[in-house]
């Protein structure tokens, strides 16, 4: 059976900025406040006709070309999301048709932050059986359009970005060595966007009273995200029979400094293993952790053979972790 390499990755981070100053203009807040307590100082925002698919299909363009690879080599394209441009059509057909991968079957899915290491299990299955060689896997975002920006415990939050990865059949090096993925979804209520219902208690728990608005039980996601993380880490260690001195980066969902903080202090590891990049752009929901390792391979902090973790969690709840030889 093949192994599952990431042959390619790419990003896009649209131009808009809108720092903390922004910020304290049209909210109750202060750089003080969102510094400590979320270690964001800015976050992207797309522009106004500027959506999920514009994003991803120039990411999925710069994963492709990282990779040596044309569109015509894609055999399948998987974009996860929260926020399509339609229900129907997916995501990805749209993307397929951008970029012209011909010769592609393409789908949309969705663990919210979670969705890359959902991808890479998906993909690492589809290769292994042989049935695909060349997977292209883009998450991609516009949670600014779905923040509610009267709310300031999470407009402060969130920023627009894509991020993608071609993920190739390859003998010459172990892949992805083991992974987890998981769901609890009693916590279903904690992370909510509404599409056609109209609960009544939903919408009047939103300041703007939009729906489609992202509203969040912060501290409660925050208690589940710092065990779900580092227990998620350790067990893909453990199943891999490797500590933490044979990895070289951990790449975990950015969601709030203190998140990832008590997570590596559960994992017991120094904070110089771990790649952070909240501060310039706050949480781009799934397209975090991509975004970050094609920052990882740009910087120099990983080269082909190191072995790494990705490490997330996100609305549903859900949670995953994979640990991979770059
Ligand atoms: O991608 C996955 C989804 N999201 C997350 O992972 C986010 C998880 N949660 C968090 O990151 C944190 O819970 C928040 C950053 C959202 C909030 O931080 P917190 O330390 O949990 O604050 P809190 O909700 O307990 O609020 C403390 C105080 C409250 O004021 P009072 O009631 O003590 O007077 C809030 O109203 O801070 C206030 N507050 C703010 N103050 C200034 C909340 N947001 C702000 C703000 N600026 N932006």
């Amino acid at each position: 059976m093949p192994n599952t390499r990431i042959a390619g990755v790419g990003k896009y981070i649209p131009e808009k900025v809108y720092d903390n100053a922004y910020m304290e203009s049209i909210v109750d807040t202060n750089d003080e406040w969102i510094t400590r307590r979320t270690g964001i100082k800015e976050r992207h925002v797309s522009a106004e006709n500027e959506y999920t698919t514009d994003m991803a299909t120039i990411a999925a363009e710069r994963a492709i070309a990282d990779a040596g690879l044309t569109a015509a080599d894609i055999d399948l394209i998987m974009l996860a999301t929260v926020t399509p441009d339609y229900f129907t059509p997916s995501c990805a057909c749209v993307v397929q048709n951008n970029i012209g991968a011909v010769n592609a079957a393409a789908f949309d899915f969705n663990t919210a932050c979670s969705s890359f290491i959902t991808g890479v299990v998906i993909a690492d299955q589809f290769i292994r059986m042989g049935t695909y060689k060349n997977i292209l896997l883009i998450c991609a975002d516009c949670l600014t359009k779905a923040t509610d920006y009267k709310d300031r415990a999470t407009c402060v939050l969130f920023g627009d970005a894509a991020g993608a990865a071609v993920l190739s059949a390859d003998d010459s090096c172990s892949g992805i060595i083991s992974s987890e993925l998981g769901a609890d979804g009693t916590g279903c209520k904690a992370i909510t966007s509404l599409a056609f219902r109209n609960d009544e208690e939903e919408i009047e728990q939103r300041i703007s009273k939009r729906k489609e608005t992202i509203w969040m039980a912060g501290q409660a996601v925050m208690k589940f995200a710092v065990k779900a993380m580092a227990d998620s880490s350790n067990n893909v260690l453990k199943e891999a029979g490797l500590t933490y001195d044979d990895i070289k980066l951990v790449i975990p969902h950015q969601a709030n400094y203190r998140i990832v903080d008590s997570a590596i202090k559960r994992m017991g590891i120094d904070k110089d293993k771990v790649f952070l990049h909240l501060e310039k752009f706050g949480n781009t929901s799934a397209s975090c952790i991509p975004v970050a390792l094609a920052e990882a391979v740009e910087e120099g902090l990983i080269e082909r053979g190191d072995k790494i973790i990705l490490v997330g969690f996100g609305g549903g709840l859900t949670w995953g972790a994979a640990l991979l030889e770059f």
